[in-house]
C-alpha cells in the first residue's frame, strides 16, 4: 500500500501537539463543543459578544434583524443595527494609540529584496494622510474607489483610508486584464481608481498603470487616477492622474474618523458565479470586521508576539480578511510579500540560486509564526523538491493553514512534515468570498486534524450537508453544503442585482444558503468539501465561471461555438479545457488555438487562459440543444492520467451531485 493510501484508508487523525494545546485559547474537543453548544443556543449573545473586541463609536440597539431565507421582498439581514464605527479606528487608531505604536504592523518584502517595516504609529500617520489626500480629490462616503495595485503597503493603507472616509473600494487582482477591469470598474461606477506604474512578478514589471489607461477608455465614472511610484516604469499620463507621493505625502497625518452605520457598505468584491457576469458582493462593515477578527484570533490562535504571513493578493477575499482587517483589527505583526514565490531577490539584494526556497527564505529571515497559503501552492512547493525547505531554518513556524480548495492528503502531509516539521497543527479553512471570513477549520489546540478534512464548524456558524430539498443526508452520504442560519460576515448583496442575489443564494435549496459546493459529513462530524456541484472551477485557487471563458472565446470573431469545462489536475487542482467549433471556413490549427489563448487572456486575464483547446466540429447535444458538459468533461479528464487531487470515489459522488444540480445538462 503507497502511503497515500493507507492514509486515506486509516482515515487517519492527528491529536492537536501537546505543546500547542497547552497554551491554546481553546485547548481541548470538549471545550469547544461547549462553546460551539452555547454558541448554538444564544447566537446574539454570543456574536454580540464577539463585536465587543471592536470599537464601537456608538453602541448596537438590536444584535440581529431579519433571518433565513433571503426572499426579494424581505428587508434583508442586519447585524448590530444602530451601531456606528469606523473600520479603521479598529485596525489602527485604537492600537497606534496603546503600547503597540512602534510595534510593526507591516512587514513588506518586495520581489527584488527591498523591505520597509511600518509600526502601527506610522501606518496612523500613513492611513490619516491618504484620508485627507482622497477627501481632496472630492471622495465622499458612498463613492466606489478601486483599487488596482501590487502587494504593497500602500495597498493596505488605501483600503484603510477608503474604509476611514466611507468610501466602499473594490480590488481588482493585478493579474486580471484590462477589459476585466473596465467591467468592475463600470459596474459599481467608480470615481477614483488607485494604481500603481506597476508591480514585480518574476522579475518583470506588470503595466498597472498602463491597463488602467486602457480599461478607462470606454468607462466614464472615474475622475481621479493615484499613481503609486513603485518601479520607475514610464507611464502616460493624462489630466485626471496624480501622484500618489505628490497627493498623498503632503496631506495632512491628522484626520478625525467619522462613525459610520454599521451596515455601511465597506467593500464590495467580484467573484466568478455560474452564469454571467462576475457579481459584486457586497460586505458591510460591522459584521465583516467582527467575523474577520474573531476568526483571525480563534484559528491561527493569534499572539501579541506572532509574526503572520498569509500569502494571498489583497486582490482576493483571503488577502482582505487575513492580510488587512483580520490581522490589524487584531493588532498582530503582519507580513507582506510582493512577487512570486519562485522569484530570487536580485544581486542588488544578495539574491542567489534560482528562487524556488523564496517562501522559506523570508519565513526565516522574518521569524514567520504563522503561515497560511493554498494548496495548489504547497503541491507546486512538492514538486519543486524537499531541498528547498530544508536549506532554511523554519522552526519559527507554530501553525500552518491552507485556503482555496480541497487539500489532498499528500499535500497535506508533506505540509505538515517538510514544513511544519510534524510539530505544526495544519488548519484547513473552508469559506467563501461570499461568507467573508472563515466558516469550517479546526481550532489548533482543540480539534484533531484529519489529512483533506476542513473538520468542523466555528462556534455560530451553522451548517449543513442536504439534499435539494433540505433534507440532511447521512454521514459519509454526499449532498450540498448550506450554511442555515445568518453570520455577521455575510455578504449582504450582490451590487446592483439584489434578485439575483436571494435566486443564487437561497432560490436553491428551501430557507437555507447555498453555498455552491459538495459535501459529507463523516460519522465525527468532520465536513469534507468535495468541490463545486455548479459551472465555476477552481484553477490553481483561482475562481472562475466555464460560462465567462466561454463568452471570452465566442466574442472573437473566427469561433461558432465553444464550451469550456474544468479537468482534474494535479497542480492547479483544475485546469481549463476548452471545445471550440470555428466559424466555417477557418483552419482550426495551432496558430488558432495560440490565438484564442490570447484572446482570453487579454478578454480576462492569464489566470482564465485555456491550458487546452480542442477544436470540434460540433459539440455533443442532448435532442433539446443544451451541450452535454458531463460527456465534455469526461472528454477532458480521460486523456491524461488523474492526479490525486481527490479520491475517485469522491469525484463519482461530486459529478452525480453537479448533474442533480445542472439546469441544462
Ligand atoms: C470556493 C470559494 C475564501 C477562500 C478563498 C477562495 C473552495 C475554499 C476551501 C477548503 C475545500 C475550498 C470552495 C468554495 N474552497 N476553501 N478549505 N476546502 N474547498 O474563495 O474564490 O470565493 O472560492 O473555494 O469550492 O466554494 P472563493
Amino acid at each position: 500500500m503507497s502511503s497515500i493510501e493507507s492514509v486515506l484508508t486509516e482515515n487517519r487523525s492527528f491529536p492537536p501537539p501537546v505543546a500547542f494545546a497547552r497554551d491554546a485559547r481553546v485547548k481541548s474537543l470538549i471545550d469547544y463543543e461547549a462553546l460551539y453548544e452555547r454558541a448554538a443556543r444564544e447566537p446574539e449573545a454570543f456574536w454580540g459578544e464577539v463585536a465587543c473586541d471592536l470599537h464601537w463609536s456608538t453602541p448596537w440597539k438590536q444584535i440581529l434583524e431579519g433571518a433565513f431565507p433571503e426572499t426579494a421582498d424581505s428587508e434583508g439581514v442586519r447585524w448590530f443595527v444602530g451601531g456606528t464605527l469606523n473600520a479603521s479606528l479598529s485596525c489602527v487608531d485604537r492600537h497606534a494609540h496603546s503600547w503597540r505604536k512602534n510595534k510593526a504592523a507591516i512587514i513588506f518584502e518586495g520581489e527584488p529584496g527591498d523591505t520597509t517595516v511600518i509600526t502601527y504609529g506610522q501606518l496612523h500617520r500613513e492611513v490619516c494622510k491618504a484620508a485627507n489626500a482622497l477627501t481632496s480629490l472630492g471622495i465622499k462616503a458612498g463613492d466606489f474607489v478601486a483599487i488596482y495595485m501590487p502587494m504593497v503597503p500602500e495597498a493596505a493603507i488605501a483600503m484603510l483610508a477608503c474604509a476611514r472616509i466611507g468610501a466602499p473600494h473594490t480590488i481588482v487582482f493585478g493579474g486580471f486584464s484590462a477589459d476585466a477591469l473596465a467591467d468592475r470598474i463600470a459596474d459599481c461606477s467608480a470615481k477614483a481608481v488607485i494604481t500603481a506604474d506597476g508591480g514585480w512578478r518574476r522579475g518583470q514589471v506588470v503595466p498597472l498603470k498602463h491597463n488602467v489607461d486602457k480599461a478607462l477608455e470606454g468607462v466614464t465614472s472615474v475622475e481621479h487616477v493615484i499613481v503609486l511610484q513603485r518601479c520607475s516604469n514610464e507611464v502616460a499620463w493624462t489630466k485626471r492622474d496624480v501622484w500618489w507621493h505628490e497627493v498623498v505625502e503632503t496631506a495632512s497625518a491628522k484626520h478625525e474618523a467619522q462613525a459610520f452605520d454599521s451596515e455601511h457598505p465597506l467593500f464590495s468584491l467580484y467573484t466568478s458565479g455560474t452564469t454571467g457576469k462576475p457579481k459584486g458582493i457586497l460586505h458591510t462593515t460591522g459584521g465583516y470586521l467582527t467575523n474577520a477578527a474573531y476568526t483571525t484570533k480563534m484559528v491561527f490562535d493569534l499572539r501579541d508576539d506572532d509574526v503572520f504571513w498569509c500569502t494571498a493578493d489583497i486582490g482576493w477575499v483571503t488577502g482582505h480578511s487575513y492580510v488587512v482587517y483580520g490581522p490589524l483589527a487584531n493588532g498582530a505583526t503582519v507580513l507582506m510579500y510582493e512577487g512570486a514565490p519562485n522569484a530570487p531577490r536580485s544581486d542588488e539584494f544578495g539574491g542567489s540560486g534560482d528562487g524556488q526556497d523564496r517562501f522559506w527564505d523570508i519565513i526565516e529571515r522574518w521569524g514567520v509564526t504563522v503561515f497560511y497559503t493554498a494548496p495548489t501552492a504547497i503541491r507546486a512547493f512538492m514538486k519543486w523538491g524537499d531541498q528547498y525547505p530544508a536549506k532554511h531554518d523554519l522552526s519559527s513556524l507554530r501553525l500552518l493553514g491552507s485556503v482555496g480548495e480541497p487539500i489532498n492528503p499528500e499535500a497535506w502531509m508533506w505540509y505538515r512534515k517538510q514544513i511544519g516539521g510534524d510539530r505544526c497543527p495544519i488548519v484547513d479553512t473552508w469559506w467563501q468570498t461570499e461568507t467573508g471570513a472563515i466558516m469550517i477549520s479546526p481550532l489548533p489546540g482543540a480539534i484533531p486534524t484529519k489529512p483533506g478534512s476542513a473538520t468542523r464548524p466555528l462556534p455560530g456558524i451553522d451548517v449543513d450537508v442536504v439534499t435539494r430539498e433540505g433534507v440532511p443526508v447521512g454521514p459519509n452520504q454526499g449532498g450540498f453544503l448550506v450554511i442555515k442560519r445568518p453570520w455577521p460576515s455575510m455578504l449582504r448583496t450582490i451590487y446592483g442585482d439584489h434578485a439575483r442575489y436571494v435566486s443564487t443564494y437561497f432560490g436553491e435549496i428551501p430557507g437555507m444558503y447555498f453555498a455552491g459546493d459538495g459535501a459529507r459529513k463523516d460519522a465525527d462530524g468532520y465536513f469534507w468539501i468535495m468541490g463545486r456541484v455548479d459551472d465555476v472551477i477552481n484553477v490553481a485557487g483561482h475562481r472562475l465561471s466555464t460560462m465567462e471563458v466561454e463568452s471570452a472565446l465566442v466574442s472573437h470573431p473566427k469561433v461558432a461555438e465553444a464550451a469550456v469545462v474544468g479537468r482534474p489536475d494535479e497542480l492547479k487542482g483544475q485546469a481549463i479545457v476548452a471545445f471550440v467549433t470555428p466559424r466555417a471556413g477557418m483552419v482550426a490549427d495551432d496558430a488558432l488555438a495560440r490565438e484564442l489563448r490570447a484572446h482570453v487572456a487579454t478578454q480576462i486575464g492569464a489566470l482564465a487562459r485555456p491550458e487546452e483547446i480542442r477544436f470540434a466540429e460540433a459539440l455533443p447535444k442532448t435532442r433539446s440543444g443544451k451541450i452535454m458538459r458531463r460527456l465534455l468533461r469526461e472528454v477532458a479528464s480521460g486523456s491524461t492520467a488523474r492526479g490525486d487531487t481527490t479520491t475517485l470515489e469522491d469525484q463519482g459522488v461530486l459529478e452525480r451531485l453537479a448533474q442533480s444540480f445542472a439546469h441544462d445538462d
